[in-house]
């Protein structure tokens, strides 16, 4: 089945760029589906601050700026900032995506700064910790939007014993840290920090991931990949967004530096 002409009716903006430049600066699934998807969900409107945390080559940031008129801070800690922006000023977007390198779980920015924040296909690598959440939510504005799009399970898995003999040394290798969307949802509510406003799989899950399959079938680096993905008919895993805004709820964390006091 070609997903493609099903993608351009469900995300109409993401297909309207060249899919070759979005799979080639993609570091995973076409990034520009992920956002398009998110943003139907997380209202964001001209002028407002964005920061993309783990934007890899930074062309989810350029979207967002060209689609809904935001200035993005496009965020990773190791893609060059000096690639990013080439990318950034050949889609004229210079004035209003900024690169730049940096670590999110220490964030050289100021606090109640961003009126929203994205996370496309890069929370896993450090969300899963439990104080990133309180960490973070200090860069928000009062009523600021965080949302994620990113790998989910449809059950815990506890060891790769459970899945197909294919799938097993992906998981080993780092599934182990993906999660059912019950799980993140938990994670963030219990904080009291944000209301989750949206937690479910994205309406187009099945069709990105038909996408990335075509793609990737022949491509024997991705077999366990792919092993995974169609394991359990394929409803095993799937891909999920996320969105909470930050409640007024004060942020308490007793980190030693004291300039991240709120
Ligand atoms: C799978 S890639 C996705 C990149 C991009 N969002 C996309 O979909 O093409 C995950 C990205 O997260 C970045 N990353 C992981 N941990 C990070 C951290 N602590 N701070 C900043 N970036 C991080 C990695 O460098 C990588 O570029």
């Amino acid at each position: 089945m070609n997903a493609e002409p099903m993608i351009q009716a469900a995300l109409p903006r993401a297909s309207r760029y060249d899919r070759a430049w979005a799979e080639a600066n993609s570091l995973g699934e076409n990034v520009l589906y992920f956002a398009e998807s998110l943003c139907n969900v997380l209202p964001l409107s001209p002028g407002m601050r964005v920061i993309d945390l783990g934007c890899g080559h930074a062309i989810s940031s350029i979207f967002l700026a060209r689609e809904f008129g935001v200035t993005v801070w496009a965020v990773d800690r190791a893609i060059d900032p000096t690639a990013n922006l080439a990318r950034i000023e050949a889609m004229g977007c210079a004035d209003s995506v900024f690169p730049l390198r940096a670590d999110v779980r220490a964030l050289p920015l100021p606090h109640g700064y961003f009126d929203a924040a994205v996370s496309l296909d890069s929370f896993l690598y450090f969300g899963t910790d439990e104080r990133f959440l309180p960490f973070f939510a200090r860069h928000l504005k009062p009523g600021g939007y965080i949302g994620v799009v990113d790998a989910c399970l449809s059950r815990e898995i506890e060891s790769a014993a459970e899945l197909p003999v294919e799938a097993r040394a992906v998981w080993e290798q780092d599934w182990w840290g993906v999660h059912t969307i019950d799980w993140w949802r938990r994670l963030w509510q219990r904080t009291g920090l944000v209301n989750v406003l949206c937690a479910e799989v994205l309406p187009e899950s099945d069709l990105i991931k038909q996408s990335y399959d075509d793609q990737y079938r022949e491509d024997p680096a991705e077999a366990g990949f792919i092993a995974l993905m169609e394991a359990e008919k394929g409803q095993l895993v799937s891909s999920y967004r996320l969105v909470g805004q930050r409640t007024d709820r004060p942020i308490f964390l007793e980190d030693a530096d004291t300039d991240y006091a709120y």
